[in-house]
């Protein structure tokens, strides 16, 4: 049984940013009523609506990984640990995005799988075997008869946005070699409680995993964690190993037991963390709100930075508009000269003089905080002040 704990409102589609300013309307499927659920039995928390993949992942999808120094690094890191602890003959990643892991690889011995054709022209063009296909079991089949099995298979942000996990999940075992592995990396549901990262929620994230959800998912497939790390991207996101029981190579670590114990302490296994949390974000929409009329009421000016897809779910919940945020920043092309779905504020392409006269910066992309506080030393030099609404709206 599932159990609604959060009504975050009706919302545009988080990355379809807008060529001309546009009032979305819901007899046109522009907007959709954004709640989420917890599985008593599961523990699985998921967004109700499921919008049609195409809808979502196509030819133009803006959002590329290759744009924050963070996530290279850490990608950069994991390509050093996958050869130093697994050394895969062939490696597969599911939601390849624009490459910003798969160029660390070797070109003979990874391919890669990215339904947005963009995307997928990108790492085709680096010399990288790209099925520009959404994965499920056809795709998985096709890929075992040309390459054989694979041994260590990964999906960083993707398991999370395809709705039917029972295929997705069957599907990568299927392509498994005996001994290889799975490694996923996703946000973590406890540090979106803890923060009240309500913005995590959008229609691409139709889950949000738990370690305990996690588990009990591949329990019905006679599969099992064996290590799980916590990492500082994306506001905190965990990445798990899995394997096959009957797979004996790698020992399961400790680190397994320690988040389920951890998740399990903070009570996530029951409804009432998720209505607490709720009543959390809730909380947080009028203390946000409260922050920025104050500002405005002082004739000052707040500008954008990250048009992220989180702030689409936060900019429509809290009712932001240009009353209150000018424009937004950002260093992603395919943003640029677009507009904030559903809130109508201009997304310029970065470029610091547009922060000259500016007095505060709203924090879309608060996940890389410390990379934008870093960058922007000469703003906060000169008074200016960040914005930030995790873990509190607060001003800084
Ligand atoms: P994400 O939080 O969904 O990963 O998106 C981060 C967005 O923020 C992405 O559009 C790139 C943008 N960004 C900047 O514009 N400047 C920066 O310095 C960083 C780190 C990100």
């Amino acid at each position: 049984m599932i159990k609604k704990f959060l009504d975050l409102g009706l919302q545009p589609l988080a990355n379809n940013y807008l060529i001309n300013q546009k009032k979305l309307s819901i007899k046109n499927n522009e907007l959709y009523k954004l709640e989420v659920f917890f599985d008593l039995k599961t523990k699985l928390v998921s967004i109700s609506k499921k919008i049609p993949k195409n809808k979502m992942f196509n030819n133009k999808y803006p959002y590329k990984s290759s744009m924050s120094m963070t996530m290279t690094k850490s990608f950069k890191k994991l390509h050093k640990d996958i050869i130093k602890d697994f050394d895969p003959k062939l490696f597969l990643e599911i939601g390849s995005n624009d490459g910003a892991l798969i160029k660390n690889f070797k070109k003979n011995k990874a391919i890669c799988v990215e339904p947005c054709n963009n995307l997928a022209k990108i790492t085709s063009k680096l010399g990288y075997k790209t099925y520009p296909n959404y994965w499920d079991r056809n795709l998985a089949k096709k890929i075992k008869k040309k390459y054989g099995n694979v041994d260590v298979v990964y999906a960083a942000n993707t398991i999370t946005h395809i709705a039917d996990l029972e295929n997705v999940f069957k599907s990568i075992f299927n392509v498994l070699s005996q001994n290889g592995i799975l490694i996923i990396e996703d946000p973590s549901l406890l540090e979106c409680l803890k923060k009240t990262s309500y913005d995590q929620f959008y229609n691409e994230h139709i889950y949000v995993f738990s370690a305990i959800a996690v588990k009990n998912i591949l329990d019905k497939f006679n599969f099992e964690l064996f290590d799980i790390q916590n990492l500082q991207t994306h506001g905190g996101s965990l990445r798990y190993f899995i394997k096959n029981k009957k797979n004996k190579l790698y020992k399961i670590k400790k680190t397994v037991t320690k988040q389920i114990n951890k998740e399990l302490k903070f009570g996530m296994n029951k409804i009432n963390v998720y209505k607490k949390f709720s009543n959390s974000v809730l909380k947080s929409k009028f203390k946000l709100l409260k922050i920025l009329k104050k500002i405005k009421n002082k004739n000052k000016t707040i500008v954008g930075y990250g048009a992220t897809a989180k702030s689409t779910t936060v900019l429509n919940y809290c009712k932001i508009d240009n009353n209150f945020i000018d424009y937004f920043v950002d260093t992603t092309p395919d943003k640029s000269n677009k507009f904030m779905p559903g809130k109508n504020i201009k997304i310029y392409k970065y470029n610091q003089k547009l922060l000259n006269n500016v007095d505060y910066i709203f924090l879309g992309a608060w996940n890389f905080k410390k990379e934008i506080i870093n960058k922007e030393k000469k703003f906060k030099k000169r008074g200016g002040k960040f914005i930030s609404h995790v873990p509190k709206p607060h001003v800084f």
